[in-house]
């Protein structure tokens, strides 16, 4: 089991106007599993996925990750944990505009540890995994939208992590381009045995998922 969450809710300020934006969820993803998180804006979803990714803090429940109760952690050793198991993706790209695409995969390795050798070595698989090894030496400004999120991509999976969470990935892309982002993001759950888990307001996108968990006013429905 990667994930369970029991009765798991998150409520931003507190006093007059509180915002209840993720109720009482409970959630279980296996390892390996590809699962959709689909829901209108404001649903929760963003919400759900910084829970999921130890980017927040539930306000009351528990979220276990392969066993551990992320409320016992520290910041440090979230951050430790985000580093060496969850990778993240989002709407917008977020590259560094004067790193090439190599670049900026490796730069999101340095944190790691590695000695050179082995960080371009990571850089490069990462770079083949997402089908970019010919643009490796491009600027952001000089790739396709498309291009940009496979990079992103490549810079959230280059560690390996066991988690890949992405919030929204074809946000800022047309639909035919989307749907290949999506498609490579399940391959990392087919090949990889990587558990992948996407958020996303757009049913259709996601319709061939093999799991799709609706949300709905911070609520999870069927699960
Ligand atoms: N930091 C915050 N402080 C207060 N309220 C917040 C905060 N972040 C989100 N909210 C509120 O929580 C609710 C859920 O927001 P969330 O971003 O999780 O929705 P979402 O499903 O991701 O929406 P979208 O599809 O538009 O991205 C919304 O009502 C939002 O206004
Ligand atoms: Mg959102």
């Amino acid at each position: 089991m990667m994930y369970e969450l029991r009765a798991v809710s998150k409520t931003y300020g507190n006093g007059a106007a509180p915002v209840h934006a993720v109720r009482d969820v409970d959630l279980h993803v296996d390892e390996g599993e590809l699962v959709a998180i689909a829901g209108p804006s404001g649903s929760g979803k963003t919400t759900l996925l910084q829970l999921l990714g130890a980017l927040d803090r539930a306000t009351s429940g528990d979220v276990m990750f392969e066993g551990r109760e992320l409320s016992s952690l520290g910041d440090a050793a979230l951050t430790q944990l985000r580093l060496e198991t969850m990778g993240f993706v989002f709407q917008q790209f977020n590259l560094i505009p004067t790193l090439t695409a190599a670049q900026n995969v490796e730069a999101a390795l340095a944190p790691v540890g590695l000695d050179v050798d082995e960080r371009r070595r990571r850089t490069a698989a990462a770079l083949q995994s997402v089908g970019l090894t010919h643009r490796s030496d491009h600027l952001p400004s000089q790739l396709s939208g498309g291009e940009q999120q496979r990079v992103a991509i490549g810079r959230a999976v280059a560690n390996s992590p066991r988690v890949l969470l992405a919030d929204e990935p074809t946000g800022n892309l047309d639909s035919e381009t989307g749907r290949e982002i999506v498609e490579l993001l399940a391959s990392f759950a087919h090949e990889g045995a990587q558990t992948v888990v996407i958020v996303t307001h757009d049913l259709e996108l996601v319709s061939r998922a093999p799991r799709i968990v609706r949300m709905h006013d911070g609520r999870i429905n069927g699960n």
